[in-house]
């Protein structure tokens, strides 16, 4: 039995240029099929475009499936799209009806400034990573299996926020636009490990810190980004960030150095 199609109206975000002005344009399209992907849906839109000599709709793909962190908009209002824990290339069409009007957007964000259409600059999540994000003491040769026991709740905590794929929905979902879910997501993987012992607290000074130069905004705790992460991030991490960042800013302290603090 033939699967019924979809007629529906998109409102799309067009904007040529990082300075130019932007605006949603609305685009009819039709005959579209529940089992599409959205991103497909959006290939459709644009190979239409394309054949009518106009300039296709621009926007972040990759992997398609989930993994990669380059997808990344906002459908009526929500990062990601409706579905909870996945990624908008995940998103299928059979979520919306026939007749739905749909709002397509970038992430808004000032630390993230439209390059085209729905494409954004999220350079400053690498610049995050390269502030501190790494372990770059010798461990020497990668040791057994077993000569390094971590408990395993431990490891799942350090796996589970390893998970973080950079793709700025936190922020987009955030009122303040903060990137402390992310900024917290690497600096936990790393801290919960042996190996990221060394360079614990040096590590989360430099990562906040190059947080703040970026112009992301402070957390006010309200969980939106755990709410659209597409990994399921847990605001637990920005808790253990916090904790961090107040130990090292107390270590720094010559008074507090001279007094043996800083474990
Ligand atoms: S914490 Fe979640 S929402 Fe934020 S960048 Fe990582 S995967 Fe994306
Ligand atoms: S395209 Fe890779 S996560 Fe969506």
């Amino acid at each position: 039995m033939a699967t019924a199609t979809m007629n529906l109206t998109l409102k799309i975000w067009r904007q040529a240029g990082t300075n130019a002005p932007g605006r949603l344009v609305e685009y009819k399209v039709q005959g579209i099929s529940p089992d599409m992907s959205f991103l497909e849906m959006l290939d459709v839109v644009n190979e239409g475009i394309i054949k009518r000599g106009e300039d296709p709709i621009a926007f972040d793909s990759d992997c398609r499936e989930g993994i990669c962190g380059t997808c990344g908009i906002l459908v009526n209002g929500l990062p990601h799209g409706p579905d909870r824990g996945s990624t908008v290339c995940q998103l299928h069409m059979r979520r919306f009806r026939d007749g739905d009007v749909i709002t397509v957007e970038p992430w808004r964000a000032r630390a993230f400034p439209v390059v085209k259409d729905l494409i954004v600059d999220r350079s400053a999540l690498d610049r995050i990573i390269c502030a501190g994000g790494y372990v770059s003491a010798n461990v020497g040769a990668a040791p057994d299996g077993n000569t390094l026991p971590v408990p395993r709740d431990t490891v799942e905590q350090a796996m589970d926020n390893a998970q973080c794929i950079g793709c700025g929905a936190c922020v987009a979902a955030c009122k303040n636009a903060s990137a402390a879910l992310f900024t917290s997501a690497k600096v936990s993987h790393l801290a919960l490990l042996p190996q990221g012992q060394t360079e614990r607290y040096r590590r989360v000074l430099r990562m906040v810190e190059h947080m703040d130069l970026e112009g992301f905004g402070s957390c006010s705790n309200e969980g939106e980004c755990e709410a659209v992460c597409p990994k399921e991030i847990k605001i637990a991490a920005i808790a253990r960030m916090h904790r961090d960042y107040l130990k090292a800013t107390l270590a720094r302290r010559p008074e507090s150095a001279a007094a043996g603090f800083g474990g």
